[in-house]
């Protein structure tokens, strides 16, 4: 099967296909137990954007010659953790030597072929529901750079390290039409992506999307990281922003997302269903858009 999404999927019988995914990336954090945990819940929501069910993960190491054991043990343990809290096996890995460390994960994951979920198929009549905030590529900026409170911290940590498997097991209850994690291309490219690919236009209200509150005040100190501005700068021909749209909540909706939530699109007669699945979702989650017939625009920000 083709499609755009980060994880591959393959057809194995009529009642299996595998999903596959690679990711990985530099530290995020200081702490290297924090980094292993969030480098393998960040690659294995690739898995579960596309609705399957992680099973063997395969880790993806360069560390310098002079990283102390200890450190690389640390972040063995983080992914080894949180790939075991998915009910999934750490099988292996690699590891070269670089000067800058980097750390991931395959995934190998399973599905069944009538279940996956791709980030191309919004239909016109969806709702968008969005299940992590967002903020955090700001407030890791922050972090580097001693702005943030010891509040503020654990609120992206705990974010980072949340398993999308919630809402993962949550969509799949339901059944949605279309669904991407929101990573690197932050809330707007991501929501791009699936408007693209479904050729649909995508709605969305920006006083309803979940955000770190501490990131809405870095934001307006002007602590962006620059990827923000680089997705910002890639999706600016196709979308629109109304004036009410204050910029802050602009600059998060365009934040890279290191382990970021999932980006459902339900159909309407099905959104209170879902949300009532994510009543205990660890995370806040929000309503945050609707899908329409394709206009001038991919993106209509209100
Ligand atoms: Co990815
Ligand atoms: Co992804
Ligand atoms: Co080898």
């Amino acid at each position: 099967m083709t499609t755009s999404d980060d994880a591959s999927v393959y057809k194995i019988t009529e009642d299996l296909a595998l999903v596959q995914t690679l990711d990985f990336f530099t530290p995020v954090l200081d702490d290297p137990y924090l980094y292993g945990q969030i480098a393998a819940a960040n690659s294995l929501s690739d898995v579960y954007a596309m609705g399957g069910e992680p099973k063997l993960a395969m880790n993806i190491a360069c560390f310098p010659k002079d990283l102390p054991k200890e450190v690389i043990k640390q972040i063995l343990l983080g992914s080894h953790d949180k790939v075991k809290e998915a009910n999934a096996l750490v099988i292996g890995g690699h590891t070269v030597e670089d000067k800058e460390p980097k750390f991931g994960l395959s995934v190998t994951g399973f599905i069944h072929p009538k279940d996956v979920v791709t980030n191309c198929n919004a239909k016109p009549g969806d709702v968008l529901i969005l299940t992590k905030p967002l903020g955090l590529g700001i407030l890791n900026t922050g972090i580097k750079a001693g702005l943030v409170s010891q509040e503020g911290y654990n609120t992206a940590v705990f974010v980072m390290t949340q398993l999308n498997k919630f809402s993962k097991d949550a969509m799949m209850k339901v059944g949605v039409n279309s669904c991407t994690d929101i990573t690197g291309f932050g809330l707007l490219g991501h929501a791009y992506e699936m408007a693209e690919g479904s050729d649909v236009t995508i709605k969305l209200f920006s006083s309803s999307v979940p955000v770190i509150e501490e990131a809405i005040s870095l934001a307006r100190m002007g602590i962006i990281p620059a990827g923000a501005y680089r997705n910002m700068e890639y999706v600016k021909k196709q979308v629109e922003v109304s004036d009410k749209t204050a910029q802050e909540i602009i600059d998060c909706m365009c934040d890279p997302q290191t382990s970021g939530g999932l980006l459902i699109s339900v159909e309407k007669s099905k959104a209170d269903l879902l949300l009532n699945e994510l009543k205990n979702s660890p995370t806040p989650y929000g309503l945050v858009g609707e899908v329409t017939e394709r206009q001038d625009c991919r993106i209509i920000v209100e």
